[in-house]
């Protein structure tokens, strides 16, 4: 099953990571670490093999993709040897990366999107292409009234206005080419009830949103304890120090704003009340890719004792989301192939901030993708 991944932000640390990831698993110069579509009870018939995954995208900057690479590979994120040896593959799908589109109205700017996506799906000969937006976090967008209704949002990205965010305008696009789309980014994505209409209309799943691979991975497994254990948090915050792109990106206050939304919705909904304290996101440009966060808890057990804990997570931010954006497109292509449609809200266990939020524990999330999948390969035909 020859599958499309077409990322939006092909240029980035995560997209540039994903593909020298996959391209590498293809030749067999690394192993699956890190992608949980690999270990035994995810594994199956209904999923592109990484052989069959071609890659392509959008992004506004020029650099190419083997450049990226080797900046990356500096840094420490990728092993240089693997940049090295896979320079004609990294030419190839720079081939595949086309300019943002940046002219015209919105509705001129789908329309180039659109032909982009077709074009890449027939010149590949693609069973599907699924679009995943690893682009820059925007901020929150202000309403419209074009939001509630598909027609009437058609109409109005024909007009002078802004209507969608770009990661909105993108799934607006994917959907029309008929092409299921994935938000590994806190933006609005589908997140619009004409997106969501018009995705019923056209058949197809999406997914998301913003993915999970750090701080807030490890609150989703120690807050259910808390709550189990049936003690009191009283406090919970957290600081994350990153660089990077993204670093950069979240020093402008509105998608800072954006990403701690997200962040802060999971201990909330597992404890079922607020602790005090925040998160936050301070730029620091030194660390590059790599994140540091420290969080610190204060609870209460019998009797109203006191205690805490603390934890710091050192992570290499795009070697932690890489593997997961190809788990992403893996199974959200089989699921537009066994003909699953609407939000795959079975899709918890990658994110934080699921859409339709079934639950933010990541056991119960794990619980959930585990009989997804097993019903989508039971669809293909096979065990897993
Ligand atoms: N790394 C992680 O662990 C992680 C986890 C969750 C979410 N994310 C999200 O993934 C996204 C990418 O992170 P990154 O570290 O690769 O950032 P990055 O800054 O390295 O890459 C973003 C890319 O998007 C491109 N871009 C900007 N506007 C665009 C547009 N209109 N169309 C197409 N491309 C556009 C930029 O040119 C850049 O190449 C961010 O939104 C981040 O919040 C990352």
């Amino acid at each position: 099953m020859r599958t499309g991944v077409w990322l939006v932000g092909a240029r980035g640390s995560v997209a540039t990571t994903s593909v020298v990831g996959a391209l590498a698993l293809r030749a067999g110069l690394t192993g699956p670490t890190g992608c949980v579509t690999e270990l035994p009870e995810l594994r199956g018939p209904a999923l592109p093999s990484f052989a069959d995954l071609v890659f392509g995208g959008h992004d506004p900057v020029a650099t190419p993709l083997a450049k990226r690479a080797e900046a990356l590979a500096d840094a420490g994120v990728l092993p240089a040897r693997l940049v090295a040896a896979l320079g004609a593959e990294l030419a190839a799908v720079d081939d595949e990366v086309r300019p943002a589109p940046a002219d015209g109205s919105q509705a001129d700017r789908a329309a180039t999107t659109v032909a982009d996506l077709t074009a890449f799906r027939a010149r590949h000969r693609l069973g599907r292409v699924v679009v995943v937006n690893v682009s820059a976090t925007e901020p929150v967008p202000a309403p419209h009234p074009a939001h509630a209704d598909p027609d009437a949002l058609a109409a109005a990205l024909a007009g002078p206005d802004e209507v969608l965010p770009s990661s909105s305008l993108y799934a607006y696009a994917a959907f029309v080419a008929g092409c299921p789309y994935v938000d590994f980014t806190p933006s609005t994505g589908a997140r619009l009830p004409a997106l969501e209409a018009l995705a019923d209309r056209h058949g197809l799943p999406y997914a998301g949103h913003d993915g999970k691979t750090g701080e807030t991975l490890v609150k989703s497994v120690l807050a259910p304890m808390f709550a189990m254990r049936h003690l009191t948090v009283r406090s919970w915050s957290g600081t994350n120090l990153l660089g990077g792109g993204d670093g950069a990106n979240l020093a402008d206050p509105d998608a800072n704003a954006a990403k701690v939304r997200s962040k802060d919705r999971v201990v909330g909904e597992i404890l079922g009340y607020v602790p005090q304290g925040h998160t936050r996101i301070d730029y620091v440009e030194e660390l590059g890719d790599f994140k540091t966060a420290w969080d610190l808890v204060t609870f209460a057990g019998f009797l109203g004792t006191g205690m805490r804990m603390e934890f710091t997570w050192h992570g290499c931010d795009s070697a932690l989301a890489a593997p997961l954006v190809l788990d992403l497109a893996r199974l959200t292509a089989a699921a537009h192939a066994a003909g699953r449609r609407g939000p795959l809200i079975d899709l918890a266990f990658f994110f934080k901030d699921p859409l339709g939020a079934p639950t933010h524990s990541l056991v119960e999330q794990w619980d959930r993708l585990t009989r997804f999948t097993a019903a989508l390969h039971a669809d293909a035909g096979g065990a897993a």
